[in-house]
């Protein structure tokens, strides 16, 4: 062996051992060991705690600084900082928050972790649990959050121990269904002050505050190092007029007191808080006006009063204050003129103001020129008000403008072409006015950036669109709503070009022109809503288009002709009436459109049968198709139409017989099935349709004896039965229906008196129908029983029917003489009693119905003098009396 001295050798490691007697940390100091009795606490902690998506899954290694949201000081390794707030909660309405929550019992374990100074639970569910007592007993804490993370129960006075705190949020905003109980509550306050030598953000949003008592105030007035102060929705009944002299809140920044209900004037102390950036006392019912006193707040930059009942002018003061950049007054009772105030900001040169709303307050004159000094201002909302005039041609200086909002006006002028400057602008509102005048291609000249565009004015009024038929604008709009302002005769380019538009209004616009079947192409895959109603839009509907997300379509009262469109869409209303489609409908109508609520063809040429597809819909609402061609039978299939209420088939050629499945139908209020060819009786099943409010079955061929089951349809308003060919006699039943205003038997092959019991018509005695819901419009109680073969004496019992508006027994057999209490009828409009048999005299008493415009009384065999007073001057409504005499005929007596 060859044992040799080598020094080289010893050199090298003598030098590595004093190397490392100077970096005594090497290695421990990037990754600090975690102390074995806090990585034992913090296993405890994670045992008791529900972790469903395994956030806590990387805590089991030997090291715990290195686990999941836990932080370890650098020099002592001990755990400074526990962060296990939910990532998702953003994510509450798509489940994710539910499945990242950590939930269950948080364990005392945590009181071991003596240098622990963050925790951070929030946005987790702990299930209404209360909050630990010992986590005031962490003391070294100086940050602790426990907001979104459904506590409940009294807020521990043993937080008052953490005197080191700076922030404790505690806000309690849960995402159940329950968003109007506060489950968490302070009711003793006293432990706040403990927390005054550091404290500096305080959060108890949604936190009851209610048993705290009058001196809510008291006890956070004296946290001192406060900057912020959020007591949103905490059920604070009272707002004090004063501080108390121990209050020192000079530090405070920002200050949240919305959303309770307080009802005062705004409190002069707030003026004292010179620090104030952000002052937020939204819905605390505020009354009175603004006061001077906001001068003193030279550095508020945020400022919400919207939703209360402050009144008054808006004072100049508020446009004095150098850093405000958003003001909120809306929903208040202010009034008069904007001028002094928007005055004040444009003397204001260096105004700082972003965001201005104003909206639902009760504002009046002019917009004022100074507007257009308000260059830094993005959002201007005034929707709601009286505001008058024309928009000022400023508006072109406002470069920073994104969204102006006039809506809900009484402007009555032009719009600037200057508008038309603003590059920023996307979303532009000008509903709901008065405007009149012209708009050029200039005044969207550089409207590059709009996205929403909304004007209307009023039907009388002339708004004109005047750009030329090639315009290509700069926008792409996706979201449009125009309504009574002149864009026609034709489809305009500027229209086609827009391929991004999802929500389309062009209401009464003129446009007399066929829309190119590309256009709708183009924006089948993002339209939601389509409305071009009130146009005279003509040509052909494209056919088989996919509509993925139209929820509603409306083309109804234009020139629109050609077959049905044969679109597939989930909408739930069609309306096409008033146009001049043709041909039948699909038979797969329930494929193409599942979700139908409402369907209105009305006035158009439809033909060919009824599609029985039709009952698929299980959600059908209404379904009018009045005013076409269809023929064959009406389908017989509704069994499954549970929310179907209005059938109006009205005014076609539908043949066969009333199908009897219509009577199963549970809501079905209107059954108007007038003007076709139907045949056959009335299905007795419908004694069952208690819910039947109309009936209009006139003119068709229908046959047999009237129901003798009328009185059980309870709601029953109005009975059509005109001209088919009922026979037999009217049945003493029908009296006794309780809702029934109008009865229309006339022209029918009925024979028999007229009921005696026909004056227990309670609705017509007492005008008042059972269901007053289905009343939609004034009814005129009628009884029409003309063109019958009804012979007897008129009932004097009819003269019961104290609201009767219409009596018509003509042409049938009536004889015996009119009886004189026919005054009894006090409302009455028409009396038709010609052509019978009726003799005597005319009652003098007839004078003295004041109602009375309408009278016939010819070809029956009545004698004597006509009564003087009668106001009737058309002598043809006597004539076939030979026996009558005096004015107006020639005859004298
Ligand atoms: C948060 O949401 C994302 C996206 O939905 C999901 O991938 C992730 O697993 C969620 N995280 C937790 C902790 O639930
Ligand atoms: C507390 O956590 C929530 C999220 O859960 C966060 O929005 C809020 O800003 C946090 N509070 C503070 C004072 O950091
Ligand atoms: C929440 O608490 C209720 C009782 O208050 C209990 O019935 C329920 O099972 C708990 N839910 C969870 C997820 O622990
Ligand atoms: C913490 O506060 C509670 C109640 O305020 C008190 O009884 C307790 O002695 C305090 N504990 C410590 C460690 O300060
Ligand atoms: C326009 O019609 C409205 C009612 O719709 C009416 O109040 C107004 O006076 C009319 N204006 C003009 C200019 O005719
Ligand atoms: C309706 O369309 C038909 C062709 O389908 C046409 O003959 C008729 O003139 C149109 N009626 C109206 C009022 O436009
Ligand atoms: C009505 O339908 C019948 C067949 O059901 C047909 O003969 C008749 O011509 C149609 N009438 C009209 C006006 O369309
Ligand atoms: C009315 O309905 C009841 C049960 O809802 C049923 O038993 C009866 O047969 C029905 N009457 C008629 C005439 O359809
Ligand atoms: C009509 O009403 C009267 C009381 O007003 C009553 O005596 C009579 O029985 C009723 N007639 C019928 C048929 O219900």
């Amino acid at each position: 062996m060859d044992l040799k001295f080598r020094p080289s050798f010893f050199f090298f490691f003598f030098l590595i051992f004093i190397f490392l007697l100077q970096q005594p940390d090497l290695g421990s100091a990037s990754t600090p060991k975690c102390i074995s009795s806090e990585r034992q606490a913090l296993l405890t902690f994670k045992q008791s705690l529900t972790d469903p998506s395994g956030r806590l899954s990387s805590w089991s290694g030997p090291d715990c600084c290195k686990w999941r949201g836990v932080g370890c000081d650098q020099r002592t390794s001990h755990v400074t900082k526990i962060d296990l707030r939910n990532p998702n909660q953003t994510l509450r309405h798509n489940g994710e928050f539910e499945k990242g929550s950590l939930g269950g019992k948080i364990h005392p374990s945590l009181t071991r972790l003596k240098l622990l100074s963050y925790l951070d639970l929030s946005s987790n569910d702990f299930n209404f649990t209360e909050i630990p007592e010992f986590l005031g007993h962490i003391v070294s804490l100086r940050y602790l959050n426990l907001s979104y993370s459904s506590f409940s129960g009294e807020v521990p006075a043993s937080l008052g121990n953490l005197s080191k705190l700076k922030t404790l949020d505690l806000y309690a905003q849960t995402f159940s269904d329950d968003i109007f109980t506060l489950n968490l509550r302070a009711s003793n306050l006293g432990w706040l002050s403990s927390l005054a030598p550091s404290l500096t953000y305080l959060n108890m949003g949604f936190v009851s505050l209610s048993g705290a008592g009058e001196t809510w105030l008291n006890d956070f007035s004296r946290l001192s190092k406060l900057k912020e102060l959020h007591l949103f929705n905490c059920e604070l009944r009272s707002l004090p007029l004063s501080l108390p002299s121990s209050a020192n809140l000079k530090l405070l920044e920002v200050l949240d007191l919305s959303r309770n209900y307080h009802y005062s004037p705004i409190p002069n102390w707030l003026f004292d808080l010179t620090s104030l950036r952000k002052l937020f006392l939204q819905s605390v019912r505020l009354q009175g006006s603004i006061s001077p006193g906001f001068k003193n707040l030279q550095l508020l930059e945020t400022l919400v009063l919207s939703s209360n009942e402050l009144s008054g002018e808006i004072p100049a003061v508020l446009g004095d204050l150098p850093q405000l950049k958003y003001l909120d007054l809306s929903e208040n009772s202010f009034q008069g003129q904007i001028h002094r105030f928007l005055d004040a900001f444009s003397k204001n040169k260096g105004n700082s103001l972003l965001s201005l709303r104003l909206n639902f307050d009760r504002l009046e004159g002019t917009l004022p020129e100074s507007l257009g000094a308000l260059r830094n201002l993005e959002i201007l909302e005034l929707t709601g008000n009286s505001f008058t005039g024309s928009i000022p041609s400023s508006v072109g200086n406002m470069a920073s403008l994104k969204k102006l909002d006039i809506s809900y006006n009484s402007m009555n002028g032009k719009i600037p072409e200057s508008l038309g400057k603003l590059e920023e602008l996307l979303d532009l509102n000008l509903m709901a006015n008065k405007w009149e005048g012209v708009l050029r291609k200039s005044h969207f000249l550089s409207l590059r950036s709009l996205k929403s565009f909304s004007l209307t004015t009023e039907p009388n009024r002339s708004l004109v669109f005047k750009v030329p038929s090639t315009w290509v604008p700069p926008f792409r709009l996706e979201q449009i709503s125009i309504q009574n302002c002149q864009i026609g005769p034709l489809f305009p380019m500027w229209l086609q070009v827009q391929d991004k538009l999802n929500c389309i209004t062009l209401r009464n616009t003129a446009i007399a022109d066929k829309i190119p079947h590309s256009w709708f192409s183009r924006i089948a895959s993002d339209v939601t809503e389509l409305y071009l109603e009130n146009n005279r839009i003509k040509g052909t509907l494209p056919q088989n288009l996919v509509f993925p997300n139209l929820l509603a379509f409306d083309l109804s009262s234009n020139n629109f002709q050609g077959p049905f469109p044969r679109w597939k869409t989930n909408a739930a209303e069609l309306f096409l009436y008033q146009n001049n489609f043709s041909g039948s409908l699909p038979p797969d109508i329930d494929v193409l459109m599942p979700r139908m609520k409402r369907i209105n063809l009305f006035r158009n040429s439809f033909t060919g049968e009824i599609p029985s597809s039709l009952c698929q819909l299980t959600g059908l609402e209404i379904l009018n198709l009045r005013n076409n061609h269809f023929s064959g039978s009406f389908p017989n299939c509704w069994l499954g139409s549970s929310e179907l209420n209005e059938i109006d088939a009205s005014e076609n050629n539908i043949s066969g017989e009333i199908p009897e499945s219509l009577s199963v139908l549970p809501r079905l209020s209107f059954l108007l099935l007038n003007q076709n060819a139907l045949e056959g009786n009335i299905p007795d099943t419908f004694q069952n349709c208690s819910g039947l409010t109309h009936i209009h079955l006139g003119e068709n061929k229908l046959t047999g004896k009237l129901p003798s089951w009328l009185s059980k349809l309870s709601s029953l308003t109005m009975l059509r039965l005109e001209s088919n060919s009922f026979d037999g006699q009217i049945p003493d039943d029908l009296c006794t229906t309780p809702s029934l205003h109008i009865l229309d038997l006339s022209e029918n092959k009925l024979s028999g008196p007229v009921p005696k019991c026909i004056g227990n018509l309670t609705a017509i005695v007492q005008h008042k129908s059972v269901d007053e819901y289905y009343v939609y419009q004034e009814i005129r109680d009628s009884i029409n029983l003309s063109g019958n073969n009804i012979h007897g004496e008129i009932p004097t019992e009819i003269f019961d029917l104290t609201y009767l508006r219409i009596l018509n027994l003509s042409r049938s057999s009536m004889a015996g003489s009119i009886p004189g209490n026919i005054s009894k009828l006090g409302h009455l409009e028409t009396l038709d009693l010609s052509s019978n048999k009726l003799s005597g005299a005319i009652p003098q008493s007839l004078v003295a119905i004041s109602s009375l415009h309408t009278l016939d009384l010819s070809y029956n065999k009545l004698e004597g003098r006509i009564p003087k007073n009668l106001k009737f001057k058309d002598p043809s409504i006597y004539i076939g009396n030979e026996l009558l005499c005096g004015k107006p005929l020639s005859k004298k007596c």
